[in-house]
């Protein structure tokens, strides 16, 4: 609670026009309601939500709980509403003539790490483990299709593309300008990127394994062709860095900047938090 009440300070400082939180705050759901409003009360403009991976984590197809699927569609943007924030995921939304639209996107291991390709197998992927590295999401979330069984990551992936793909439908004819929020990576050039704070970073072999997991460049092929897009935020990467991305016009520009984990910090949280929110001018 200590970045969120940071969090809330910065926004309320920077007075933006629109806050936008690209997912992973927090998998306990009250916990998450009171996070959001928080920072909703702070914020003093629309505060637009995005649930990440880790918001879907249900403790996995034994819970009692409501599934993945359930809290994507129902229970999150029920909480979210309710602490006053704008969600993002299921529809699209304009405010002062900039379209937003947002999916939580999945992966389908495209983005996986070329170099890994001799050691690491595409069972391996979808078994999310190698070595001693483990993908949680195995364990934690369980979306079923509509027959009930488990969707694939290649399935799950392919249903946000689709519901992208319907929202930028939808709002292309009444914006000219939209603003695209994922949540998983939809560029490999984005893990590469150096740090926008940093050098070029060595990345070990575990966190290359993890690339798997990062997004699908069919998030990415899904903006090409779509010259209203002039913004792309994310989330899910650990590490800050912006890339351009393919578009049939103009390339796009797309920013990841976490506030990422306490364990992660390479500085005061609070120097942290006021270096990590980003304004984006559109
Ligand atoms: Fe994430």
């Amino acid at each position: 609670m200590e970045v969120v009440g940071l969090v809330a300070e910065r926004a309320r400082d920077l007075a933006p026009d629109v806050l936008v939180l690209a997912g992973d705050v927090c998998p306990d759901l009250q916990r998450l309601e009171a996070c959001l409003r928080i920072i909703v009360e702070a914020a003093g403009a629309p505060v637009l939500y995005l649930a990440g991976n880790h918001e879907l984590w249900c403790g996995g197809a034994q819970s009692s709980g409501p599934d993945s699927r359930q809290r994507y569609w129902v229970a999150i943007p029920r909480l979210a509403r309710r602490a006053g924030a704008v969600v993002l995921g299921v529809e699209p939304h304009v405010i002062d003539d900039v379209g937003f639209v947002g999916v939580t996107g999945w992966y389908d291991y495209s983005l996986r790490d070329p170099s890994l390709a001799h050691v690491v197998s595409t069972a391996d992927y979808a078994a999310k483990q190698y070595k001693e590295i483990t993908c949680m999401d195995g364990q934690q979330v369980h979306w079923p299709g509509e027959d009930g069984a488990p969707l694939s990551d290649e399935a799950l992936s392919d249903t946000m593309c689709t519901l992208l793909r319907k929202q930028l439908d939808e709002v292309s004819d009444r914006c000219g300008r939209v603003v695209v929020v994922t949540h998983m990576v939809p560029d490999r050039a984005l893990l590469t990127a150096r740090d926008v704070d940093g050098e070029q970073r060595q990345r070990p072999e575990g966190e290359r394994f993890q690339d798997g997991f990062m997004g699908s460049a069919r998030l990415g092929a899904e903006l090409v062709n779509r010259p209203e897009v002039v913004q792309v935020i994310c989330g899910h990467y650990h590490h800050a860095v912006r890339a351009l991305l393919p578009g049939s016009r103009q390339e796009i520009p797309c920013e990841i900047s976490p506030v990422g984990y306490p364990r992660e910090l390479e500085r005061s949280l609070a120097d942290q938090v006021a270096h990590r929110m980003r304004v984006v001018e559109i």
